[in-house]
């Protein structure tokens, strides 16, 4: 996947739900094409298979289990999401966090499967310790700037170079992503002179009064 990377995370709003996740993903695909930038689509897991049959961008999950197939309940695995359409997850989203063990579970799991990995990390101390699982993307989110419409680039640009320098050190060939607060081109041109390769966001798109000219604005500076 060409870089840098847009991912845009779905949550659980009403506006990215269902048929309208369908219609979200398109608005990413338009613009990924147009543009020729790399936009990832995150949407509900029971979505993923109805939005990657709509849309040739990549599609990921927001979570899975680090769990096989055999006896196990209410877990997502990642020959599932796979199956369902989806090539990459996020793993230990900040509204989905799981323990240190469980993440090492789940990206062997996704490994496995051949999804791309990007484990979210609320500071520099647990960015080190995923980095050392040796994910695809580790993704910086400080938790107190998710949906406040503070760019994490501008606010806080030393977690962001801090979290560039630790992955570095332990394992180069691990890329950083930001996120939390992102809405603007500038945002996103702050995240890449920081060193990441990308960012990872989600109310400056789906909470937009028009996602498209949101998705557009984003690209404008790369
Ligand atoms: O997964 C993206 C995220 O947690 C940041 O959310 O709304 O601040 O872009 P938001």
């Amino acid at each position: 996947m060409k870089k840098p990377l847009i991912v845009v995370n779905f949550k659980t709003y009403a506006e990215s739900t269902g048929e309208k996740a369908v219609s979200m993903a398109r608005y990413c695909e338009e613009v990924s094409h147009a543009h020729g930038v790399s936009i990832v689509a995150v949407p509900q897991i029971p979505d993923i298979y109805r939005v990657a049959c709509s849309v040739k961008i990549p599609v990921y999950a927001q979570h899975i289990d680090g769990v096989g197939a055999g006896s196990f309940t209410g877990h997502v695995t990642a020959d599932c999401i796979l199956a369902a359409g989806a090539c990459g997850t996020l793993i230990n989203h900040s509204e989905r966090r799981i323990l240190l063990s469980d993440i090492d579970s789940a990206v062997r799991a996704a490994k496995k499967a051949g999804l791309t990995t990007i484990v979210c990390t609320n500071n520099i101390a647990v960015t080190s310790a995923a980095a050392t699982l040796s994910p695809d993307f580790v993704a910086i989110e400080p938790p107190e700037l998710i949906g406040s419409g503070i760019p994490v680039s501008k606010a806080d640009p030393d977690i962001v170079r801090g979290a560039v320098a630790a992955v570095k050190k332990i394992n180069p060939e691990v890329e950083v992503l930001c996120g939390a607060g992102i809405s603007k081109g500038e945002d996103v041109a702050a995240a890449l002179e920081l060193g990441t390769s990308g960012v990872l966001l989600a109310s400056g798109v789906i909470k937009a009064k028009d996602p498209r000219a949101a998705l557009l604005d984003l690209v404008g500076k790369i």
